[in-house]
């Protein structure tokens, strides 16, 4: 069993469902974690693995953001925030009379291994998924930036299709990086 520290319940979900196709049990931490302001995800990411204590098991936390090329990655880091602020009727306003759509959803781990995975202290794992900001706000499944993003190859947005979502998503490819690197310390053969 290893832990997700997010106060996210959608971010734990998608992770328990990624998890239990490696036989791997997932709990859940429900707290937040020092987020600094910084220009990339990963710096965040590595701030804040210094503040995970060690509960003799492995731990992760997981930050992600929207960075849309005409915003010059706007909102990226600020996701969270622009969020709550803005939210997703702002940003398709900043967005009405532009015609490159192109955004990208970045997903960057941070994993800390205690007790059987050898002490390691901060290993990184990232994923990305490439798409388009739609015109309008559609469905209602997931969270966040979900009813404004399209993947690409895709016509509906990750809110019209959860299950689209947990197959090709930026935290998905992420979290299956680090679930097929501790999956032998887990499931030793
Ligand atoms: P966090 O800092 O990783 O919790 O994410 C920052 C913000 O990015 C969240 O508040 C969401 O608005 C947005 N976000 C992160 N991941 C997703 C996702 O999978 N779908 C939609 N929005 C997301």
């Amino acid at each position: 069993m290893i832990y997700f520290k997010t106060s996210n319940p959608h971010k734990f979900d998608e992770a328990k469902e990624i998890f239990k196709r490696y036989g791997i049990e997932l709990g859940q931490i429900p707290e937040t974690y020092r987020e600094i302001q910084a220009d990339s995800l990963e710096e965040v990411v590595k701030d804040a693995l210094k503040t995970i204590e060690n509960i003799g098991r492995g731990v992760f936390i997981e930050d992600a953001g929207l960075f849309i090329k005409a915003l010059n990655g706007f909102p990226g880091v600020y996701s969270s925030y622009i969020e709550n602020t803005i939210g997703n009727d702002g940003i398709l306003k900043l967005m009405e009379d532009v015609d490159d759509r192109s955004a990208v959803f970045m997903s960057v781990v941070g994993f800390k291994g205690f007790k059987g995975f050898r002490d390691f202290d901060a290993m990184i794992f990232k994923g990305e998924v490439k798409g388009e900001i739609a015109f309008e706000s559609r469905g209602t499944e997931g969270f966040g930036y979900d009813p404004i993003f399209i993947p690409e190859g895709y016509k509906k947005t990750f809110a019209e299709d959860f299950e689209l979502k947990t197959r090709i998503s930026h935290r998905r490819r992420a979290i299956e990086k680090l679930a097929r690197f501790i999956n032998p310390f887990i499931n030793p053969r």
